[in-house]
C-alpha cells in the first residue's frame, strides 16, 4: 500500500511516531496487537516496525522509530527524509507476536524501542480486561519512547519503568518458576532478550514469546548443500551452500514472497516434511518448527521436502 504520512511527533530525542493514512480509503487492513509492518525504502530494503496505535482503530497505523546512527541506514532516512504528505510503501500488518487468547495473566518486557509492540498489546489487553504488565527498561527518563503512551494505558501497577541511569535494573530472575496461564512476552536489545530466555528456560516454550527484528544468525555456521523436493511437483533442486532454498527457488522461476530475508520477518515461510531442518530464523514458535520453515535462512540436513 501507498500510504501517507499523516503526523510526524518527535517522542524522545532519537524515536519519531509517524502516523500513516491510506490517501483515498478510510480503512486500513485491519491491525492487531502485536502486528508489524514492513515499510519499503527508496533502495528496495525493507524494514519491519512494530505498530504502536491503538489496535482496534483500522483507520490509521503509528510505528515508532529510533534514529539509529549506527545502524543499516532505514531510520536515519525515514528521520531526514519523510515529511507529512509523504508518501511511504507499507505492506498489510503481519503478525508474529501475538496476544495469547485465553491466558490469566501477560508480562510484557520490553528495552528502549522494545517496547514499541507493547504499547498495542497493552492496550489491546486493558480493552479486553485481561491482568497484565509491563516492565520497561530504559537507559533514562528522556530518552523512554512511548512512556506517555503508556501511562495513559496503564495504571501505575500495571507499568514498571526501570531506568539504568538511576542505577534501576530490571532482574529476569523475578520472573521465576512457570505458572500456568501467564504468558511472557519480550522485546528489546540482545542482553534483555538472552536474560529473559534463560531465566525462562524451564518456562513451557508456548508460554514464552519474543519478537526479533533483527538477524541472530550465528556467524559460525558452515552451510552445507542439500537438496530440496518440491512437494507439488516431485522436482528436485540442488541448494548450493553458498544459496538459499529462496534463491535456488527464485532462480527457477518459483514465487515466493519474501521480505526481510533475514528469518525475521515470517513471509517466505512454508511446510516441509521428509527431513531434518536446520532452523536460523527468529520467528518460528518450537511447535511451528515440526512442519514449517523459513527459506530464505534454514536450511536442511541432506534433503527435505518443501511445500509452499
Ligand atoms: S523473508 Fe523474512 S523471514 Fe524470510
Amino acid at each position: 500500500m501507498k500510504l501517507m504520512v499523516t503526523n510526524i511527533v518527535s517522542d524522545t530525542p532519537t524515536v519519531k511516531i509517524f502516523t500513516l493514512k491510506h490517501p483515498l480509503r478510510d480503512t486500513l487492513p485491519p491491525p492487531s496487537a502485536g502486528a508489524h509492518v514492513d515499510v519499503r525504502l527508496p533502495d528496495g530494503k525493507i524494514r519491519q516496525y512494530s505498530l504502536c496505535g491503538d489496535p482496534s482503530d483500522d483507520s490509521i497505523y503509528q510505528i515508532a522509530v529510533r534514529r539509529e546512527d549506527d545502524g543499516r541506514g532505514g531510520s536515519r532516512w525515514l528521520h531526514d527524509n519523510v515529511e507529512l504528505g509523504s508518501i511511504l510503501h507499507v505492506s498489510a500488518p503481519r503478525n508474529n507476536f501475538p496476544l495469547v487468547a485465553g491466558a490469566d495473566r501477560h508480562i510484557f518486557i520490553g528495552g528502549g524501542i522494545g517496547i514499541t509492540p507493547f504499547a498495542a498489546m497493552a492496550r489491546a489487553a486493558q480493552q479486553a480486561g485481561e491482568e497484565f504488565i509491563v516492565e520497561y527498561c530504559v537507559r533514562s527518563k528522556g530518552d523512554a519512547p512511548l512512556l506517555p503512551a503508556l501511562s495513559t494505558t496503564c495504571s501505575e501497577q500495571q507499568l514498571q519503568l526501570w531506568v539504568g541511569d538511576l542505577g534501576e535494573r530490571f532482574r529476569a530472575a523475578s520472573i521465576g518458576a512457570p505458572v500456568a496461564g501467564t504468558h511472557i512476552y519480550c522485546c528489546g536489545p540482545s542482553s534483555l532478550v538472552n536474560a529473559v530466555r534463560e531465566a525462562t528456560s524451564d518456562w513451557p516454550q508456548d508460554q514464552v514469546h519474543f519478537e526479533v527484528f533483527a538477524a541472530t544468525l550465528d556467524e559460525n555456521f558452515k552451510p552445507e548443500p542439500f537438496d530440496m523436493t518440491i512437494a507439488s511437483t516431485g522436482e528436485v533442486l540442488r541448494v548450493p551452500a553458498d544459496k538459499s532454498a529462496l534463491d535456488v527457488l527464485r532462480g527457477r522461476g518459483f514465487i515466493v514472497q519474501s521480505s526481510c530475508e533475514l528469518g525475521v520477518c515470517g513471509s517466505c515461510e512454508c511446510g516441509y516434511s521428509d527431513g531434518t531442518v536446520i532452523h536460523r530464523d527468529a520467528v518460528l514458535s518450537v511447535a511451528a518448527r515440526q512442519d514449517r520453515m523459513l527459506l530464505c535462512v534454514s536450511r536442511a540436513r541432506v534433503a527435505v521436502t518443501v511445500d509452499f
